[in-house]
């Protein structure tokens, strides 16, 4: 009697394990990149409150934007090579497949929000640069300067290290000796790509929500890479990139080293392999892995969930980047649950 107990258990255990292959499936359901915490209390309160999956990514990403999440995201971090702070966020409605982004926004503290006002009073996508400051001030933002004590030493320490790292190549003179101004060089040479982003600069936010009509929205936010050329935009505010929803197939939301997951598209190609069947954590290792093959030491990791919000995360290994943070609010736990992931 006893074995056939065991038996019976183990039974429910692989089924369950077969059922469930990836995180506790659970409606609704808020999941972030990284340990911001309080951006998952501030999304999950959204929604409590009755708010849209719309209203909690938007606030959860704006939460982080408030608290500068460990720097990388909202005012005060990453200046680029003019000591100016940026700002690059999306928000993506999977019901709609609306997408709102501002991408290289001065001046305006609410990214996230900024770019959902695209989404809700434009009929374009993406607004860039100075424009996409004017464009907020006409919808009420206000228009203040993102630079803080604390950039602004990044900013100098930088200038004082002959502008040390950077982001140019095949130029003179020497970029990895001393600042620009730089001119093309006639001759180029492949150089392998400098790990900039890592664990300590963490980076951007990626945010899914899902509520228990299985409606999806996903949104970003960062103000990107430390010591970027003027006018450079990474993958958070590009749709498909940096987060991709579709209400019909899955979310994802990814994070790193934007120069270059921005050439794969890893949220849309996770949200077509859930869509495809497969499970958010096998989904999210493909497209780590589609990456991988060709730029093996990429900084970089995704989150994932399906419409019934099962998810998973994935990573890929480099010194630095063993495991892979991210946070969790369902209705099985209100408190967020900090999860983590083996990178591969
Ligand atoms: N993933 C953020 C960036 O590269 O800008």
């Amino acid at each position: 009697m006893r074995r056939q107990g065991k038996m019976f258990v183990s039974l429910l255990i692989y089924t369950l394990t077969l059922v469930f292959p990836a995180g506790y499936a659970s409606l609704p359901l808020v999941i972030n990149t990284w340990p911001f915490k309080d951006a998952t209390v501030a999304a999950w309160s959204a929604l409590q409150s009755g708010g849209s999956v719309l209203d909690a990514v938007e606030a959860g990403c704006a939460r982080c934007e408030m608290d500068q999440c460990d720097g990388s995201v909202g005012y005060g971090g990453s200046p680029d090579e003019r000591g100016e702070t940026t700002l690059d966020a999306m928000i993506m409605n999977g019901d709609t497949m609306e997408v709102g982004a501002v991408a290289d926004l001065r001046r305006i503290k609410n990214a996230i929000g900024v770019a959902r006002a695209v989404m809700e009073h434009t009929d374009h996508t993406l607004l860039v640069g100075q424009s996409a400051t004017m464009f907020a001030e006409s919808m009420g933002f206000i228009a203040e300067d993102l630079t803080t004590n604390k950039s602004l030493n990044i900013f100098s320490e930088w200038l004082k290290g002959n502008c040390q790292p950077n982001y140019w190549k095949n130029v003179n003179p020497d970029s990895s000796k001393t600042c620009g101004p730089y001119r093309p060089k006639a001759t180029q040479t492949w150089n392998k790509r400098a790990q900039h982003a890592n664990t300590h600069s963490h980076d951007t936010i990626g945010m899914i929500a899902i509520d228990n009509g299985g409606h999806l929205a996903a949104g970003t936010s960062t103000n990107g890479l430390t010591h970027k050329i003027p006018g450079r935009v990474g993958d958070s505010p590009i749709a498909g990139s940096g987060a991709y929803a579709d209400s019909l197939a899955g979310a994802a939301a990814a994070t790193g080293d934007g120069d270059v997951m921005m050439r794969f598209l890893p949220s849309y190609l996770a949200v077509e392999l859930m869509r495809a069947g497969a499970d958010p954590s096998a989904a999210c290792k493909s497209a780590i892995s589609r990456i991988k093959r060709h730029y093996s030491e990429f900084f970089g990791a995704i989150i994932c969930a399906n419409t019934t919000g099962h998810y998973g995360a994935a990573c890929n290994k480099v010194p630095g980047l063993t495991q892979f943070h991210y946070m969790v609010t369902n209705s099985e736990s209100s408190t967020p649950m900090l999860k983590s992931v083996d990178c591969f």
